[in-house]
């Protein structure tokens, strides 16, 4: 795939010029399974589908909803075009991951701020069947490498409801520092939940890349 440069829209607050879309990052868990970050694309709408229909009660007490009834779900095209214009304005990074070529969850960089801020937030999912193997721990590392490394974003956070003991031990795994409770913060399954806060910021990796610092918090050695 052709990476192009992009300067992302300036409506919003100036981007640094290293943003890129699309993007492809690629990298191993800390046991080896070899992971893929890409766009969503439209002859993914199968695999997409059939994905989410069959983890559907896994990924239901976790995902966003709309806090009107009336809102009508996107159908796949339009998901598929919204994201490219969010990624192509430098406001989102949505990609899927992939394990041995399947698709087998997202992970979405959303809230992009550059100017003095230069943070974002992350969200993600995978198959139930895939989970406990490192898969998303790996793939947020990959993107903040991605995003610290290249793009020069300065912080990364993380919001999880205080019942998801998986997703928190997935930033317990990256040293993700906490930073409190924010009440009814976001719509989940129906209703407005309270969420925990993390974030990492360049100064808390000291110059270790995020990937380095997942295989050495979940290593033999680890606390
Ligand atoms: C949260 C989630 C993304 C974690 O991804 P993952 O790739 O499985 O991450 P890990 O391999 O590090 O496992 C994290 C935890 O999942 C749990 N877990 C492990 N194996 C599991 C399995 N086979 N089935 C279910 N949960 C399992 C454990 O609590 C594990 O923590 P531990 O290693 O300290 O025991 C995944 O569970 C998921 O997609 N859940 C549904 C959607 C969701 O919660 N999204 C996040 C919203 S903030």
């Amino acid at each position: 795939m052709r990476l192009r440069r992009h300067r992302p829209s300036r409506r919003r607050s100036p981007a640094p010029p290293e943003w890129v879309w699309p993007v492809r990052l690629t990298g191993l868990t800390p046991v080896g399974v070899a992971l893929t970050l890409r766009p969503l694309a439209l002859d993914d709408e199968a695999a997409f589908q059939d994905t989410r229909r069959a983890n559907a009660d896994w990924l239901r007490p976790w995902d966003a909803t709309s806090p009107d009834p009336n809102d009508v779900p996107r159908r796949f095209a339009e998901l598929v075009r919204q994201y490219e214009t969010e990624a192509e304005a430098g406001r989102m990074l949505p990609l899927v991951i992939e394990v041995g070529g399947r698709l087998v969850g997202q992970l979405t960089i959303g809230t992009v701020v550059y100017g003095s801020f230069r943070s974002c937030t992350v969200g993600y999912w995978v198959s139930r069947s895939e989970a406990g193997r490192l898969v998303v721990p790996t793939a947020v590392a990959l993107v903040a490498d991605h995003l610290f490394g290249r793009v020069g974003l300065h912080r990364i956070e993380i919001n999880i409801r205080p019942e998801n003991v998986a997703s928190l031990a997935v930033v317990r795994k990256l040293g993700f520092r906490p930073e409190g409770l924010r009440p009814w913060y976001l719509h989940i399954d129906g209703a407005w939940r309270d969420h925990l806060a993390f974030a990492l910021t360049v100064e808390d990796c000291r110059g270790e890349p995020v990937l380095d610092r997942l295989v050495r918090m979940t290593g033999p050695a680890a606390p």
